[in-house]
């Protein structure tokens, strides 16, 4: 069968080939692809800056943004041939530790977990894939265009759980969020936080290509500029950071608004060395309760979540989220810097 593959820490090394057919176990599915999502992380692997190759084998399937339409399922799984399906990306560490082994691998202790196409096991980036019946959700017939962007919803349905659990530490009534980059992820936690009936503003970078109507589409607000001021402008009570940019990261940390959670989910690259006042931020933080904290990864209670928020958003407003969709021999093209209308790139792994 045809994968997308790469040899981490390779640069130059990401290319479509041939690669063994893979067979399902007995507690496996075995899955037609048909879509793959491809975000910030892919491209990084592709960079040769992150991942890891399964043990013993020097490339690595790449993608853990899947969909697929199940071939065969063993009997009495639950699935059946034709159901559409996400497979979950991570599988908790082998010890276990006590999250993983409460099934909250997404907040493994010891970091010995792995991930599909990323850290040491194969990815959906192919026409083909298997996946265990335990890490398979299935997904509504009707979101067959836009399951794709079922694993960036789970990041983000992740993200507001935990806001909300960290809530209950104080009384806390919040109205307002601010959303840092409309990329998909910052778009789809908009979308989660209009759902909650909060007043979403959401910031990026530009105000060219679709981004700002797509946010107003959603009954947020939009703004460029400085997300400080416009933190403190809107008096904000939320902020989801989703640019993983140091010097944006970095001003929301300093916000002085009393109670202020701030939950960074941008993974940026290490070296950025700003000269932070490290004093003033400990007393900001201190003296406004303020919280920063980091969300990374899902576990299988948020792909619920994230399955019934995408079933209760407006279809055409996801789709508009799929700018370009390439076949899987053109996957390359997909990782060149794309422009300010790309949003999110997806490989269609039906096409030919
Ligand atoms: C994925 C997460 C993963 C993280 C770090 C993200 O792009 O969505 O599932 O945990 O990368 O590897």
């Amino acid at each position: 069968m045809r994968a997308l593959t790469v040899v981490p820490d390779r640069v130059g090394s990401l290319r479509v080939q041939e690669v063994p057919d893979p067979v399902a176990g007995a507690d496996e599915l075995l899955v037609d692809g048909v879509a793959l999502g491809i975000c910030g992380t892919d491209r990084e692997i592709a960079a040769g800056e992150y991942g890891w190759a399964p043990p013993g084998q020097d490339h690595l399937v790449l993608g853990h943004e899947s969909l697929g339409r199940v071939r065969t399922a063993p009997p009495g799984s639950g699935f059946a041939p034709g159901d559409l399906v996400v497979g979950i990306v991570r599988r908790p560490d082998p010890v276990p530790c006590g999250a993983c082994a409460r099934g909250e691998f997404d907040m493994c202790r010891n970091g010995r977990y792995v991930e599909r196409g990323i850290k040491q096991i194969d990815g959906y980036g192919s026409s083909v894939w298997v996946v265990p019946v335990d890490y398979a959700v299935k997904l509504d017939p009707a979101l067959a265009r836009v399951g794709v962007l079922m694993e960036p919803t789970t990041v983000v349905a992740k993200a507001w759980d935990q806001i909300e659990r960290i809530n209950n530490r104080a009384w806390f009534a919040p109205r307002t969020v601010l959303v840092t980059g409309a990329g998909p992820i910052g778009l789809l936690a908009a979308l989660l936080g209009v759902q909650r009936g909060l007043d979403v503003h959401v910031l990026d970078r530009t105000s060219e290509g679709p981004k700002p109507t797509l946010v107003a589409d959603l009954g947020a607000t939009f703004h460029t500029g400085s997300a400080l001021e416009v933190a403190e402008r809107i008096d904000v009570d939320i902020v989801i950071e989703a640019t993983g940019a140091p010097a944006v990261a970095l001003q929301l940390m300093s916000l002085s608004n009393p109670g202020v959670l701030v939950c960074l989910t941008g993974v940026s690259s290490p070296g950025d060395d700003s000269g932070v006042d490290v004093g003033a931020l400990n007393r900001n933080l201190v003296l406004d309760n303020a919280l920063v904290f980091g969300s990374v990864n899902a576990n299988r209670h948020h792909y619920q979540l994230a399955a019934q928020a995408l079933a209760e958003a407006d279809p055409a407003w996801l789709e508009r989220l799929i700018t370009r969709r390439l076949p899987l021999e053109r996957a390359p093209e997909a990782f060149a810097a794309g422009d300010h209308a790309d949003i999110k790139v997806v490989i269609d792994l039906e096409a030919n």
